[in-house]
């Protein structure tokens, strides 16, 4: 082989490399959702949301983090059914109500049912809260600085609650160790390690309260682990085991979605311990160094394993409803007065 004929193919191979890897990978979509779901029958969906939430995070930012965990605790939960916005009732708490969710922002809730209602004057009772919340999330990522994808639509709303005991089981542990989470994360389906780690990337947004990390910095559990220094910030933040005060969970940059979560936990410098224990286990290790060296990789992996997230145990075609209230299941009269399905069908209840 001559010489400049080889340096051409390894310059075609180097060029096919970076266009695979620079090729947006997809999982396979789930049957009843499409990208174009909502194309023809609202198209100013993905606009109204969009400019919604700019307004929004430009005078309180910690709703994007607010947003993108709401995605995240609906879809662990019986799926992503909308089933975590349901208030509670006489016949039981709503899912809001477990210990998990006891942190989320209450405010989120009421923009979610905000843009479910702009939604539904222009277009008309057809797009479900599942489906606003998975765009409400991919807009918190973008509008921080991330990576902007699209969201397969076409999701229903659920109509149970899960209750108190199946909420808590469903969702992972902050303290737990590396090898349960990921064993957590892949009986969902999510069964690739990079998925936890990727996902965890959500953290470069947000803030903790004391009691989640609280536990690191004194006796019994102090965390040899964690920065010293580090340590000494986290205890002027959360003076006693039981304080209540916040730190952001990415203190490089905490309001830019971006790959320097990574970096801080490289240095010791993670906020929860399912957090720092991601690089000190072997096994995510050079997943986060690999994400920490390059902010795309990162993107890349996030933007597949939130999309995989999203369509977990989804309802589609004639299962669920399309909810004309958020936080509660279509009554007969609601339902007689506008719900009606993409297709023209009465929304089943
Ligand atoms: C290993 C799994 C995970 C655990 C154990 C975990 C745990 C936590 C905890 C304890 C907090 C702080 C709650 C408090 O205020 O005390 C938190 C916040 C947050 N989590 Fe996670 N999480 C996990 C995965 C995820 C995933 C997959 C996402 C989304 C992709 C996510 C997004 C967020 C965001 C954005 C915040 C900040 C919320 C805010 O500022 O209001 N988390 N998480």
């Amino acid at each position: 082989m001559n010489s400049s004929y080889s340096v051409s193919l390894i310059s075609l191979v180097l060029v096919s490399c970076i266009l695979v890897t620079s090729a947006q990978p997809t999982p396979p979509l789930v049957g009843g959702l499409s990208f174009d779901f909502h194309r023809t029958n609202c198209p100013s969906l993905e606009t109204i949301i969009r400019d919604y939430l700019r307004e929004i995070f430009s005078s309180d930012f910690g709703m994007a983090a607010g947003l993108l965990r709401i995605h995240f605790h609906d879809c662990f939960v019986q799926g992503c059914d909308g089933s975590l916005l349901l208030a509670g009732s006489a016949s039981g708490p709503g899912e809001q109500e477990a210990p998990p969710n006891l942190t989320l922002r209450p405010r989120t809730f009421v923009i979610i049912n905000e843009l479910r209602n702009r939604i539904h004057r222009a277009c008309g009772s057809i797009v479900s809260c599942s489906d606003i919340v998975a765009l409400c999330a991919r807009d918190a990522v973008f509008l921080s600085g991330g990576p902007d994808y699209r969201v397969p639509l076409g999701r229903r709303d659920g109509v149970n609650l899960a209750t108190r005991d199946d909420t808590l089981a469903n969702l992972p542990f902050f303290d737990s160790p590396i090898s349960e989470l990921i064993k957590f994360f892949a009986d969902k389906g999510l069964n690739d390690p990079t998925d936890l780690v990727a996902l965890s990337g959500g953290h470069t947004i947000g803030r903790s309260t004391c009691s989640s990390f609280v536990g690191r910095l004194y006796p019994p559990n102090q965390d040899p682990t964690i920065d010293p220094i580090f340590a000494e910030s986290l205890r002027r933040i959360c003076p006693s085991p039981t304080a209540s005060g916040f730190s952001p969970l990415d203190i490089r940059t905490p309001n830019v979605f971006d790959n320097q979560y990574f970096v801080a936990l490289q240095n010791g410098r993670g906020i929860l311990n399912s957090d720092q224990r991601l690089f000190t286990d072997p096994t995510t290790r050079p997943i986060v160094n690999s994400f920490a060296n390059n902010q795309t990789l990162f993107f890349e992996r996030y933007v597949f394993s939130i999309l995989k997230m999203g369509m977990l145990n989804v309802l589609t075609g004639t299962q669920g409803q399309i909810r004309t209230d958020c936080s509660r299941r279509n009554t007969v009269t609601t339902h007689l007065a506008t719900g009606v399905d993409q297709q023209g069908e009465t929304a089943a209840f």
